[in-house]
């Protein structure tokens, strides 16, 4: 287990959800559908929709699980569905809410998904956005940290299914971070 360093703290996060739900109020309606990707984002998600409950917002809630495996699909890019699409989008507008935006490969597949089965709008909303590490072209609507090429642990964000109960986002000190998030992936672990 790497040595694990504070990034955001309890109280940083918590300051910092409650700005992006009074963002999100803004801009879409009291009824918006919140998709959330698991795994990694439901301890986000959980803050979040609290958040916007706050703010008068009272969204519905779905789930969609998303994966990729093995070098030949990275490369490829090509990320698939688990389980069940989602149902009633259809003329819906979506919130989908993930914790990392990384290459972008799995929020462009997914929201590609959700106005392909006839979601009116689709806004995006991610806690931590690694533009450096983009892959495909992909804009987040609402960000809660832009971060660098760090491996982020903690908040519901696990290293090898590990830390996802840390109540905090920090950096895993030992891991170079490309290397490492390439080794997790090939692994298959899913995402
Ligand atoms: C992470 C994260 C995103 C995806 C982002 O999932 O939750 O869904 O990777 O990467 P991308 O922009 O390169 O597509 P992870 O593999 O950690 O799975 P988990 O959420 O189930 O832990």
């Amino acid at each position: 287990m790497g040595r694990v360093s504070v990034l955001y703290s309890t109280d940083e996060i918590a300051e910092r959800v409650q700005a992006l739900a009074r963002e999100i109020a803004a801009a879409l309606p009291s009824d918006v559908l919140m998709v959330i990707v698991l795994k990694g984002a439901f301890v986000f998600a959980a803050d979040l929709i609290r958040a916007l409950n706050q703010v008068g917002v009272h969204p519905r809630v779905t789930f969609v699980s998303l994966s990729s495996y093995g070098l030949a699909t990275e490369s490829s890019g090509q990320v698939t569905m688990r389980g069940e699409m989602p149902e009633h989008v259809s003329g819906r507008r979506l919130l989908l809410v993930d914790d990392i935006l990384d290459t972008g490969r799995t929020l462009a597949h997914a929201k590609k998904l959700l106005l392909d089965r006839g979601a009116r709008e689709v806004r995006v909303c991610v806690l931590l956005d690694k533009p450096a590490r983009r892959e495909v072209p992909f804009e987040p609507d609402f960000v809660g940290f832009s971060v660098g090429d760090r491996f982020v642990v903690g908040y519901g964000i696990d290293y090898a299914e590990e830390f996802r109960d840390l109540p905090y986002l920090g950096a895993l000190a030992e891991a170079t971070p490309q290397s490492a998030q390439s080794d997790r992936r090939r692994r298959g672990r899913g995402r």
